[in-house]
């Protein structure tokens, strides 16, 4: 089976003369979690922005359902069925949270997506998130930091992307709410979205994800299915990493 996303060799950074990603090749595969972990600066978000199109590669090349999308405009891919849940929010805070929904489905209608059924999907999504249906007139940027989270994840249901790149999911949120926000991924795991996961709890990134790719320093340090990764976990990150967890 061909991959949904392959990078190949992919060198990228910020800087002209800074690498960050160092000739880093991952293939994800569609309809499965796939995870990726690593010490905070190893390059994982940077990784998610260079597949995205926020950053485009110094080297080495990016194909997607067939095709290149190497230095591609983040706006293009999410047309092609590609989405990112930042760390940091990508809601707009004075909007509405019913604006900040709608403006995603309103591309989807113009896109060309003749036959998607907005209003079936719109309310598709206020069954499988219950709590927005009483904040849709609120600013999205005065919900809690819990809310704003579902609303990303909301979000990106209503866009229903082939492939979903969530980073740090969890971060900042109390273990209840980031509970929901495991079930959520596990929600559209089970709709057929391939995800790139990224998160700093180690041991749920290897629960929930098929494969595993372990960065460290911009390069793939280790990799493989879940079953590889079963006994101490703690060990094998500690040797991989150099740290415990
Ligand atoms: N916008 C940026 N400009 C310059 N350097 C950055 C920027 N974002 C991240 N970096 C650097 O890139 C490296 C990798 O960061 P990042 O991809 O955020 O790592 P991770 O997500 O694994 O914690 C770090 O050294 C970080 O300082
Ligand atoms: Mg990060």
């Amino acid at each position: 089976m061909s991959a949904l996303l392959s990078m190949s060799g992919v060198t990228a950074g910020y800087a002209a003369d800074i690498e960050i990603l160092r000739n880093l090749s991952i293939s994800i595969e569609a309809g499965r979690i796939t995870g990726l972990i690593g010490l905070n600066g190893a390059g994982k978000s940077t990784l998610m922005k260079t597949i995205c199109g926020f950053l485009r590669p110094k080297a080495g090349s990016i194909a997607y359902d067939g095709t290149d999308i190497t230095g591609i405009a983040p706006h293009t891919l999410i047309d092609r069925g590609i989405w990112y849940i930042p760390q940091e929010s990508s809601l707009f805070p004075y909007m509405s949270v019913d604006d900040n929904l709608r403006l995603p489905l309103e591309r989807l209608a113009h896109g060309g997506t003749a036959d998607v059924d907005i209003a079936a999907r719109y309310e598709d999504m206020l069954g499988k998130f219950p709590p927005i249906r009483q904040k849709l007139r609120d600013q999205a940027g005065n919900l809690s930091g819990g809310q704003q989270k579902m609303l990303e994840f909301a979000k990106a249901y209503v866009v229903r992307p082939r492939l979903c790149l969530i980073d740090e999911p969890s971060i900042g949120l109390a273990p209840r709410v980031a509970a929901e926000v495991y079930q959520w991924i596990e929600l559209f795991s089970a709709g057929g979205m391939a995800i790139l996961l990224v998160d700093h709890n180690v041991r749920r990134v290897v629960k929930m994800s098929e494969y595993i790719y372990v960065m460290s320093l911009g390069e793939i340090t280790a990799e493989g299915w879940r079953a590889d990764f079963e006994g101490d976990l703690h060990e094998q990150v500690k040797s991989w990493l150099g740290v415990n967890f």
